[in-house]
């Protein structure tokens, strides 16, 4: 594999892995395979899918995306030990396309505070680890953890040593988020030049934003002939994050006149992916976020609002379009009938039964009759929060706020339980703690409330609200979604989506987002 020979960067996403790793990014089961079928759509080239051995979770978690997924490569991560390598090989069996990902550290640091161990000792474990990963599958990717902090002629030594036993990518992570464009891009230069069968692998990048250089890190290493980049949607991850797949994807296809490589990425899906990872772990993207932020394609100057208009590219440097994002065209009102609703769930990726259909287009024209225009954005929240909760063993079948100016709200709310309507009155310090107290009193448990976050889904007053909810019970921690025209009713909706996540954790008695036998690693 010669470096010159291809322009083509693998896109690897890690929303699923080191993404998840975020503090209370917890996601379920379900909520990773639908983040997995995005990422397929998206053509990312590998999906790493968890963390084999971290929790019977996470194995499930590699199972079961190694069993949808066709087209990417699924990947587990592994740590220098042969169980590690065993859990991640029998997890991702069912794969199509199975990649074992082992790492190790291989900073003087790391490997004398952390792992104890002398560099001899490290060099012998990249050897038994590589080797033992390949009699599972072709494919393995090696990490030095912490590598720019590594000494260059050890992590020469280290590749070679990787290399040799079989792996076929190497991926020299900024861990910590240290390093700086120059810096990063020579250690690449300096070991793809020193290694004797650099040749034989695809170099990859890694990187973490503690400075806010991850994705400047990131497109300096390809500069230097990395051909892998790792990345996760929305840049969510350890600390600061990772670096954004969608800034690397558009970066490269924006300036490909100093940058002559591709992605395969589809980059219509970029917004798709990131409201899916927003919701789903209650992670709010910042306004000004680059690409996916509220304000990424608004234009709120005289001069650029002009301009904009004349000419688009006076102040854009990439359409809205490019990246998925609908012009907020008005798509349907309340006198669309069904075929056209049927049109449109089709165009925007939906195959519904036909109870959730009916009860989807039910929705719709309830929503017509309150607001005036329907967007795109509307019926994505409407059905996926219709689609999420329908089976749920609790449902919000009424609810009522009574709220006064002097701060006092009373929520009279009516919860199906088991197929069985109860109905309570109560008090709160507003409309939304009144509506919690409600369903609290009527579930019968009182579950901590660590997160609450409202966004509108369009512009607007008359705009759904999207809320997410995150409850921590008996160490179980979940993340729930709702979305309504009105913002309490959006708000009760998540918290019983957040309950009924809880229910099905305790009854399995899975462990939450807590890993049990392993240090999880960024
Ligand atoms: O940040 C890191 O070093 C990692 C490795 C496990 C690749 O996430
Ligand atoms: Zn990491």
């Amino acid at each position: 594999m010669s470096h010159s020979q291809t322009d083509h960067i693998k896109i690897f996403d890690t929303t699923l892995r080191d993404g998840e790793q975020s503090p209370g990014a917890s996601m379920t089961l379900d909520e990773k395979l639908k983040i997995a079928e995005v990422l397929e759509a998206m053509k990312v080239d590998v999906i790493e899918a968890g963390f084999a051995i971290a929790s019977n979770g996470d194995f499930e978690c590699v199972k079961k995306i190694s069993e949808q997924v066709k087209d990417s490569t699924v990947c587990s991560l592994a740590r220098a030990a042969l169980g590690d390598i065993d859990r991640a090989a029998e997890a991702l069996k069912p794969a199509r396309s199975p990649r074992i990902h082992t790492f190790i550290a291989t900073s003087p640091l790391h490997m004398k505070v952390k792992l104890q161990m002398e560099p001899a000792a490290v060099l012998e474990a990249i050897h038994h680890s590589v080797s033992h990963a390949r009699r599972f599958v072709d494919d393995v990717e090696w990490s030095a953890e912490d590598a720019t902090r590594t000494d260059l002629d050890f992590l020469c030594k280290a590749v070679d040593t990787a290399i040799k036993a079989g792996a076929t990518t190497i991926n020299l992570p900024d861990t910590v988020g240290y390093g700086v464009p120059e810096e990063y891009a020579a250690m690449f230069k300096h070991v793809i030049e020193n290694v004797v069968n650099s040749d034989k692998a695809i170099f990859s990048t890694h990187c973490h934003n503690d400075l806010g250089l991850a994705v400047a890190n990131s497109l300096a290493a390809v500069n230097a002939g990395a051909r892998q980049v790792e990345c996760t949607i929305n840049g969510i991850g350890e600390r600061a994050g990772n670096a954004a797949m969608e800034e690397i994807a558009m970066a490269i296809k924006t300036r490909s006149d100093i940058m002559p490589v591709t992605t395969k990425i589809e980059t219509t899906e970029i917004m798709r992916a990131s409201r899916l990872v927003s919701t789903v772990t209650g992670f709010a993207v910042q306004n000004n976020k680059a690409i996916v932020g509220a304000n990424a394609f608004a234009h709120e100057s005289g001069i650029h609002q002009d301009g904009v208009l004349k000419n688009a590219e006076t102040y854009e440097i990439m359409t809205p379009e490019s990246v998925g994002l609908s012009r907020s065209v008005l798509v349907m009102g309340k006198h669309s009938g069904r075929h056209a609703f049927a049109d449109k769930l089709k165009e925007l990726g939906y195959e519904l039964g036909d109870n959730a259909f009916q009860e989807c287009f039910k929705r719709f024209k309830a929503l017509g009759d309150r607001k005036k225009n329907i967007y795109d954005e509307d019926i994505i929240a409407l059905v996926d929060d219709e689609v999420a909760t329908a089976e749920n063993k609790i449902q919000v079948m009424s609810l009522n706020t009574y709220t006064s100016s002097d701060g006092r709200a009373f929520s009279d709310v009516t919860l199906s339980i088991d197929g069985k309507d109860r109905k309570t009155v109560v008090y709160g310090a507003g409309p939304v703690d009144a509506a919690f107290n409600a369903i609290k009193a009527l579930i019968g448990f009182y579950p901590h409330l660590q997160l609450f976050q409202v966004h509108a889904v369009t512009a607007g007053t008359d705009a759904q609200a999207e809320c997410t909810v995150r409850l921590e019970d008996d160490g179980y921690l979940v993340n729930g979604q709702g979305a309504h025209e009105d913002t309490v009713t959006a708000a009760a909706r998540a918290y019983v989506a957040a309950v009924n996540k809880l229910i099905v954790k305790k009854e399995k008695r899975a462990p939450g987002h807590r890993v049990d036998s392993v240090q999880k690693t960024g």
